[in-house]
């Protein structure tokens, strides 16, 4: 029985992907990187800020130490801070905004799962930041997916068993996460193509099929 839901953010519930996307770009480029892809960047999809720098460096032969890694990031982060500032509620669909409140009406309890640290910020831009029921992102945890740690947080925080949530991922890893941690994981996007989603959509609002069946 379903009484939960977990969204991932980034690519789920608003396409930051593009910005994230371009502040790595950006630091590819200062790094003297010229081949970093579209490609690289799938596979950073809901891993965290470290390793998401980690597949950056695969290209570079150069080595860094800890503290220059975390500076990279910072650099990194910085850029995608700017970015952030542009957006505005025209990053929230009428698709995704309509399909959460729908679910908030039919009584699901609703969560955030991301690996982001910029969670409340970005929910506060596009106008979600008092939506959620619970929000669990990378500023309280200490693995990132494919680690379960920031969904079991969430369901914790929502008082809910993982049998008993959905969990809302576009990224492989936030399959592997959700499956790992016994939750119903569901594929959307480039995730919706991925084998081990145990369900698979094809737009944000096919969720209220899911729940309705
Ligand atoms: C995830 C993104 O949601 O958050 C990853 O899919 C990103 O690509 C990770 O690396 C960490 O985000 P942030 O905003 O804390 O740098
Ligand atoms: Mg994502």
């Amino acid at each position: 029985m379903i009484k939960g839901i977990i969204f991932d953010l980034d690519g789920v519930i608003t396409s930051t992907d593009e910005l994230h996307y371009e502040a790595w770009q950006a630091l590819a480029l200062k790094l003297g990187i010229t081949n970093f892809t579209k490609e690289d960047n799938l596979r950073q999809r809901g891993v965290s800020r470290l390793e998401s720098l980690e597949v950056v460096l695969e290209k570079t032969t150069n080595k860094y130490s800890a503290e220059e890694k975390i500076a990279l990031a910072d650099y990194k982060n910085e850029i995608y801070k700017k970015l952030l500032e542009k957006m505005d509620s025209s990053y929230l669909s009428k698709e995704v905004k309509e399909t959460l409140e729908e679910l908030k009406k039919q009584g699901y309890k609703l969560a955030i799962g991301s690996s982001s640290k910029n969670t409340k910020t970005i929910l506060n831009k596009i106008g979600l930041g008092n939506f959620f029921d619970a929000i669990s992102d990378g500023n309280n945890i200490t693995k990132s997916k494919p680690d379960p740690e920031v969904f079991i947080k969430a369901a914790e925080m929502l008082n809910l068993n993982p049998s008993n949530c959905l969990v809302i991922e576009d990224a492989n890893s936030g399959i592997d996460a959700a499956n790992s941690g016994n939750f119903i994981s569901v594929g959307i996007g480039p995730a919706s193509n991925y084998l081990k989603a145990k369900i698979k959509i094809k737009s944000f609002k096919d969720i209220l099929n899911i729940v309705n069946e």
